[in-house]
């Protein structure tokens, strides 16, 4: 597909500008002082005494693994807001299919602070700027970003073929001067100092990984962590939860109906299922309105099994505020890029296409 056809299918919005004003850092010496301290204790075995660790980070180990890259802000630490930090430091790498550990049951939200404030002492001048100026409108880079990094004012020719797409994500890759740019659920990779663009997925063909179908799931992990469960319909284990399985259902769809007749045997299997709503067809599509009577009744699950087994009498009017859910599950599904229903994604991420018998999703589930 050419990219510009590829980008008439996503939707016109215009991309925030970064100023770049010079910005006073957020921490002060003490939380510094602190942070280095609780820096050599926790995390100095694996990123370094002084966050200088791992030079050739790009590299993978003879696992697959990449080894922990330097926080000094010669890697892309600074790619990341402190949001995403403090969660990195929180949940650990192991979500997204890493090896760092979380460190959520050692330290304080006030301790991995004052660790983000000594790595951070340690950013150059410039490289901070830059960090706390694309973070300060927005959470995305903005091109100029690119512009900057690559040297190259040549990468403005993406902007030029893209219009006012969102550019949602750029990243270095492992590839020598290979960029990735994130534009909705699609990925392009600039050649040549951005003169050339590639689509497709970028696979290392020593371990055998596709990179661009794993920044996938990241992004994915993001959209969905924007959810609880008091959002959600959600049908929970039984005993212990071994997994967790996001569906995004529609009433109406057969294949969802039959999934749901097999939700039990998920459950006894230890699987919580995660129902989002995402009406086929969007509010003109046939499962709309009972959707949002299922989330506005008093017993969602209930309703959902009524009205995946065509029993509408009992259903209450959608009228409720927590309606508003399908439009937002709707939304959701279009960013991940799921192309029908039941569409179901592991929690790291992954994605099952489509309905298949229990003895089969099990095991895929919990693998
Ligand atoms: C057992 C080794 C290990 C320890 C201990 C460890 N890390 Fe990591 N860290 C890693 C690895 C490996 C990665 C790369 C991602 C992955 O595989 O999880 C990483 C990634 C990161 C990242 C993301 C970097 C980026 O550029 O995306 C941050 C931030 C980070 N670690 C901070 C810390 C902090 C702060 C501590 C201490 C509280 C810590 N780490 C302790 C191994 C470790």
């Amino acid at each position: 597909m050419k990219l510009q056809n590829l980008l008439l299918l996503i939707p016109l919005v215009i991309s925030g500008q970064a100023l770049a004003a010079e910005k006073a850092r957020w921490y002060s010496d003490e939380q510094v002082a602190q942070g280095k301290e609780l820096f050599r204790q926790n995390c100095a075995v694996c990123h370094g005494q002084n966050a200088e660790a791992t030079p050739n980070w790009k590299q993978t180990d003879a696992n697959g693994n990449y080894p922990p890259p330097p926080l000094n802000g010669s890697a892309h630490t600074w790619h990341h807001d402190l949001d995403l930090l403090r969660r990195t430091i929180r949940e650990g790498g192991k979500k997204l299919g890493g090896v760092m550990p979380g460190f959520e049951d050692k330290l304080d939200a006030a301790q991995i602070d004052s660790i983000i404030a000594f790595f951070q002492s340690k950013w150059p001048d410039e490289i901070y700027q830059r960090w706390s100026g694309r973070f300060e409108t927005s959470d995305l880079p903005s091109l100029n970003d690119i512009v900057v990094a690559s040297k190259r004012p040549i990468t403005k020719l993406l902007r030029q073929r893209i219009g006012n797409a969102q550019i949602d994500d750029i990243s270095e890759t492992s590839v020598e001067d290979v960029w990735q740019v994130q534009i909705g659920n699609r990925y392009v990779y600039l050649l040549d100092d951005g003169k050339y663009a590639l689509m497709g997925d970028l696979i290392d063909l020593e371990d055998g990984r596709n990179l661009t179908e794993l920044s996938r799931r990241v992004a994915t992990v993001e959209t969905l962590s924007g959810f609880d469960d008091a959002d959600l319909v959600v049908f929970a284990a039984r005993g212990e939860s071994r997994a967790t399985l996001n569906v995004f259902t529609d009433t109406s769809c057969p294949y969802c109906q039959k999934l749901h007749n097999e939700i039990e045997k998920l459950q006894e299997a230890g699987i919580t299922v995660r129902y989002f709503p995402y009406a086929r067809g969007g509010s003109r599509g046939p499962g709309y309105q009972h959707l949002k009577s299922v989330w506005c009744a008093e017993d969602r699950n209930q309703a959902m099994t009524d009205a995946k087994n065509e029993r509408y009498d009992g259903l209450p009017p959608g009228d409720c505020d927590a309606a508003s859910m399908i439009d937002r599950g709707y939304l959701a599904g279009n960013k991940i890029g799921i192309s029908g229903t039941p569409a179901l994604l592991k929690s790291n991420g992954e994605k099952i296409e489509g309905y298949r018998p229990y003895q089969e999703l099990i095991p895929q589930v919990l693998q």
